[in-house]
């Protein structure tokens, strides 16, 4: 891969956020200027054996889940986390099924479970970690503790690298790409503590309905503000550095994920941001290692468009109250900030009064958890945990 070197970053304490790059070549030989980097097929590899796929996925269609396997790059393992519905129409039985078969076509290693598992509940519990818990001790609903449950399972692999790809994508390759891309920034990262945002170009919609287009590009570009503001306000110095607020796709080095909190509801991608910036930047981080080391953010620009399931103007209402507020209730924010988000979201109509602007909760790091501890619960308590590797 020839992948444009990032020119420019923008340094905020320990954290460097790079400015956006661009894929020049998807193939190349290896080759190093200040400007560029191509990236050989072996060094590639190399870093996808390393990594984990996490898929989290609700009802979506089988075919799309089943296309985003078939494009997972060869060596990565993959982890899906299903909050499917259960029940007559056993959706999540069906998703067992593609992965089973997948699995014996291809022999690609890959694990599937449900989130609702009992045993999910239980393990957690054992290993301390209840915040992800509802008061009936299931795991909750919601995309952020899908990710948390992927991302303890994938810590247990041992494996350095984690990203996530959703499973409503309708251009498989893109998966493929994706996942590159990933390792890629890995490549030209300096250091243990790293996140690659994927940035798209072309977001076409995927129903006739145009206003669905123009509003999700306006969910990004008014987080992207909001998040440039958040830290213009401190620098005294306006930027526009941030250009993956709400980038779903994205990788971290599992060192950095580890140490992580995720915001539930939809808000999960721009708090990572948020989160980074008030632990690292302006705040008395307990993780000394990763400011030491210091964390790098990279955002790449695909050469594939996004396509994926169009779920309504409710999803993108909640998409925007959600990352706002992330922005709104942030240790960095101040009145201006919390003044103009108001004022923003009263333009759109989504609140009347600030009250309505609800916080999100948040889930603590899973640095703490004893992992080994939470893999014997679950192995011995799980109802739904298929784990399917090369031997098999
Ligand atoms: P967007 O693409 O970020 O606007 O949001 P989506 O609704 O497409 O969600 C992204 C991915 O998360 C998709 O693959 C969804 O199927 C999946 N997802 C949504 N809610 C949940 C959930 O509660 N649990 C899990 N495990 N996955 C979810
Ligand atoms: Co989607």
């Amino acid at each position: 891969m020839l992948l444009e070197l990032p020119k420019h970053a923008e340094i905020f304490g320990c954290v460097k956020i790079h400015e956006i790059q661009k894929v020049l070549k998807f193939e190349s030989r290896p080759f190093e200027s200040p400007l560029l980097k191509g990236i050989s097929k072996d060094e590639m590899d190399d870093v996808l054996s390393r990594m984990v796929v996490i898929i989290p996925v609700k009802d979506e269609k089988l075919h799309l889940l089943d296309g985003v396997l078939r494009s997972v790059p060869i060596g990565c393992d993959i982890i899906v986390v299903s909050n499917s519905q259960r029940g007559e129409n056993d959706i999540f039985r069906m998703e067992r099924d593609i992965v089973s078969n997948f699995h014996r076509v291809t022999g690609h290693p890959i694990t599937i479970i449900h989130q609702k598992d009992p045993g999910l509940g239980i393990a957690f519990k054992e290993a301390g970690y209840n915040a992800i818990l509802d008061d009936a001790g299931f795991v909750r609903n919601g995309k952020a503790e899908g990710m948390v449950v992927g991302l303890t399972l994938a810590k247990n692999t041992g494996k350095e690298y984690v990203c996530f790809v959703d499973a409503d994508n309708y251009i498989p390759c893109s998966v493929n790409e994706y996942i590159r891309l990933y390792a890629a920034g890995f490549i030209i990262s300096q250091t243990p503590y790293s996140m690659v945002r994927l940035h798209w170009r072309y977001k076409p919609k995927v129903m006739e309905d145009r206003l669905y287009f123009k509003k999700w590009g306006r969910v990004s570009e008014i987080t992207n503000r909001f998040l440039n503001l958040l830290i213009s306000i401190h620098t005294g110095f306006e930027t526009n550095i941030i250009k993956t607020g709400n980038a779903g796709e994205h990788a971290m080095t599992m060192k950095l994920a580890e140490i992580m909190a995720h915001s539930t509801g939809y808000s999960v991608e721009p708090y990572q941001l948020v989160y980074l910036l008030e632990e690292f930047w302006k705040g008395e981080t307990e993780f000394r290692e990763a400011m030491n080391s210091g964390i790098e953010i990279y955002q790449i620009e695909t050469l594939n468009p996004h396509v994926h399931e169009d779920k309504g103007d409710e999803h993108i209402r909640e998409m925007l109250l959600g990352s706002l507020s992330t922005i709104y209730y942030s240790k960095l924010a101040n009145d201006t900030v919390r003044k103009e988000i108001l004022e923003e979201l009263k333009k759109n109509e989504m609140i009347k009064r600030e009250r309505e602007l609800k916080k999100n909760r948040v889930l603590p790091p899973i640095a703490k958890m004893n992992v080994e501890k939470f893999v014997e619960v679950l192995l011995n308590h799980s109802e739904t945990l298929t784990m399917l590797s090369k031997e098999d």
